[in-house]
């Protein structure tokens, strides 16, 4: 399928992964809008893809309205707005940090896919990904809140799969294992030790390693839909094991 005149909405595109596909998906001839809530750390690079950036927060039914209404026409949607915050075990669990990440991982989903499913219906051939992660199909220590979260995106995204059958909409879920962004960053709540530490003595992802997997399954011909993508850094088998020199 070629993917002139097509238009490609990203999600979180403030900052890694989201950043990347705006850029790998413009690169494979998508027209592409950008959307996160920093608007003005996006919109140079949607100026530089010859894109459009919108302010998006999809934990707001009301901007979620907003962008709807903003695109009519819309043939690829990337949801990828999400993260992690904090990391406490269960029995310590900070409610507000499992609100937020339930809120931004899984009814930020829901809400955007459900505001642009009738655009996504107009368009004949459309697409629907889910960065999910590998923490929607394992799970670990004082990780509950975040496993949880990605383990209902994960359920989303296969439910979606089947709602759709019939219907010219494709569905994907790319669940990354550790990819080098700001997730950690925003998970320690701006610690950049406690960030760095994360990643020491290992090769994890790059954002573009996953934009990459985004760009190739949106350009598979109409009757092909990877349902499921695992990508994981070769130094890493598990959510929990992880090679480090
Ligand atoms: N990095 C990893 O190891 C990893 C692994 C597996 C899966 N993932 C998933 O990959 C996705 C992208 O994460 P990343 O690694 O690229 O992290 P990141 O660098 O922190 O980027 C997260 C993006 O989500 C956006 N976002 C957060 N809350 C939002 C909201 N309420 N409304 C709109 N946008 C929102 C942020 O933009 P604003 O703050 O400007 O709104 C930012 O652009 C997330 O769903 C994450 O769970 C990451």
């Amino acid at each position: 399928m070629g993917t002139e005149g097509r238009t490609a909405l990203v999600t979180g595109a403030s900052s890694g992964i989201g950043a990347a596909t705006v850029r790998s998906l413009a690169s494979a001839g998508f027209e592409v809008v950008a959307a996160a809530r920093r608007l003005e750390r996006f919109e140079e690079l949607a100026r530089e893809v010859g894109g459009r950036a919108l302010r998006l927060d999809v934990t707001d039914p009301e901007s979620v309205t907003q962008l709807a209404e903003e695109l009519p026409d819309l043939d690829v949607l990337v949801n990828n707005a999400g993260g992690a915050v904090g990391f406490e075990t269960v029995g310590n669990a900070d409610e507000e940090h499992w609100r937020r990440m339930y809120e931004t991982n899984v009814m930020g989903v829901m809400r955007v896919t459900k505001a642009l499913m009738p655009a996504l219906e107009r368009s004949g051939d459309a697409y629907i990904v889910v960065v999910g992660s590998v923490s929607g199909v394992e799970v670990y220590p004082r990780g509950g809140g975040y496993t949880a979260a990605k383990h209902a995106a994960h359920a989303v995204s296969r439910t979606l799969r089947l709602e759709l059958l019939g219907k010219p909409i494709r569905v994907t879920e790319i669940a990354p294992g550790l990819v080098e962004t700001e997730f950690s960053l925003v998970r320690f709540e701006g610690d950049a030790e406690k960030a760095a530490r994360v990643y020491e003595g290992t090769m994890p992802l790059t954002a573009e390693d996953v934009a990459d997997a985004v760009a190739y399954v949106v350009t598979r011909p109409p009757h092909v839909d990877i349902d499921y993508v695992s990508i994981k850094p070769t130094e890493q088998a598990t959510a929990r094991d992880v090679y480090r020199r």
